[in-house]
């Protein structure tokens, strides 16, 4: 338990949920969930299975209807998935990793996450044994070819990539897949491709799975689910595909741990996958709009540096100018301004001048909450300013 930490997150929204209950306005930036409510034909799917007594133990796997569902939204992209073997249904995609991690991982095995990385990842690769290895990403959070090269060990047994990325809102690019699948080939080590914001990409830019480079699964396994795409963050539906071994033995994990995913939820999932897709192009042009507005507002505020986040829905400004550690300035923006982020270091130690907005809130919220901030931020103690390159390293975590 001490090589667990508590979430990083959680520690701001309890701060802000003690300023709230004195009766203190706060503007929540630090949960990443859509703010939109599942869309009607899911729950409807839900309450009808329920009606009709689905609610016993169902294939540890999954149901076979929504097994199918998923092989075939990865067919009409061209890769062929045979729902018997290649899929799991899982309580989440937090629980697909989590699972995948035990299956993949061994003691002593090292293994990388392109960074800033969600935090998770650390927790579950020390779980199943193995270290965490930081790659930091290169300008605009783009892939750094050199540094992801030195950073192979003869240990090296898997990396985390997650593309859109969160916190950063960076996407790989397909020439970024295939270098990495390359280096995986040439240093045999397997791929875990998290894509659960695959369907929020902006700018018309298009997302690209790693099975698309790998359709054969040879050591990739995608890591996808329900919850951002389809505003089903507290439903717990997910899933990851790869090859049958390793599948099969995530199958294992899951007979022995949660079962399955529950019934009539995997029912709602089908419904997801092949009703009327219209809802996520809604929710994605909304998320493009409110970023638009976010990083316009963060680019207009001193000393701020903010890159144009390409998917996902956070923005992740550096506010080295300021000089201060991440944690230290979004606990003194948070009592001071009652506007809620998330430290950039609890995403990797190269990130503590950082801080994670998310733009899964109301407009209203983020217009309000910004303005405050940029007045903040104009008045912020000077003195402090342009000490953040003489801070001594963090430490590691
Ligand atoms: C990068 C990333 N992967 C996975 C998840 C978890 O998704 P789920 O709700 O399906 O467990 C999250 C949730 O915040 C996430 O940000």
């Amino acid at each position: 338990m001490q090589r667990i930490p508590a979430s990083g997150t959680l520690r701001m929204f309890d701060i802000a949920a003690k300023l709230e209950a004195q009766g203190r306005k706060v503007y929540h930036f630090e949960v990443g969930q859509p703010d939109f409510p599942t869309p009607q034909n899911i729950v409807n799917a839900a309450i009808e299975a329920l009606k009709q007594g689905f609610t016993r133990y169902v294939p540890a796997r999954g149901i076979p209807p929504l097994l199918e569902a998923i092989a075939d939204r990865y067919r009409k992209k061209g890769i062929e998935i045979d729902p018997a073997t290649n899929v799991i249904v899982t309580p989440g995609a937090k629980m697909a990793l989590f699972m995948g991690a035990l299956a993949v991982i061994d003691i002593g095995d090292d293994v990388m996450m392109l960074s800033p990385s969600w935090p998770s990842y650390r927790v579950m690769i020390r779980n199943a044994g193995g270290s965490p290895i930081d790659v930091p990403t290169g300008p605009d959070f783009t892939l750094d070819e050199e540094v992801l090269k030195q950073s192979v060990t003869s240990d090296t047994r898997c990396i985390i990539i997650n593309s859109p990325n969160n916190p950063s809102g960076g996407v790989l690019t397909k020439d970024d897949l295939k270098l990495i699948y390359d280096l995986a080939c040439d240093y045999d080590f397997v791929i875990f491709s998290d894509e659960i914001y695959e369907t929020l990409v902006y700018d018309g830019f298009k997302q690209t799975s790693m099975l698309e480079v790998d359709p054969e699964m040879e050591r990739t396994l995608v890591i996808n689910g329900f919850s951002k795409a389809y505003a089903m963050t507290g439903w717990r539906l997910g899933y990851a595909i790869g090859n049958e071994e390793t599948v099969d033995n995530m199958v294992r994990i899951q007979q022995n741990t949660t079962s399955c995913a529950t019934s009539f939820v995997q029912v709602a999932g089908v419904e997801a996958l092949t009703g009327d897709q219209s809802s996520i192009e809604r929710m994605r042009r909304e998320y493009e709009r409110r970023r638009n507005i976010m990083r316009n507002m963060f680019c207009s505020m001193d000393d701020v540096s903010c890159s144009t986040p390409k998917g996902a829905f956070y923005v992740f400004p550096d506010f080295s100018a300021y000089g201060m550690r991440s944690t230290e300035l979004a606990e003194q923006i948070l009592k001071d301004t009652g506007v809620v982020c998330t430290p950039g270091v609890v995403f990797g130690r190269d990130y503590d001048t950082h801080l994670r907005f998310t733009y899964a809130a109301a407009t209203d919220v983020i217009e309000e909450g910004l303005a405050v901030l940029g007045d903040y931020l104009a008045s912020f103690p000077r003195s402090k300013a342009g000490h953040a390159k003489r801070l001594p390293p963090t430490p590691a975590r």
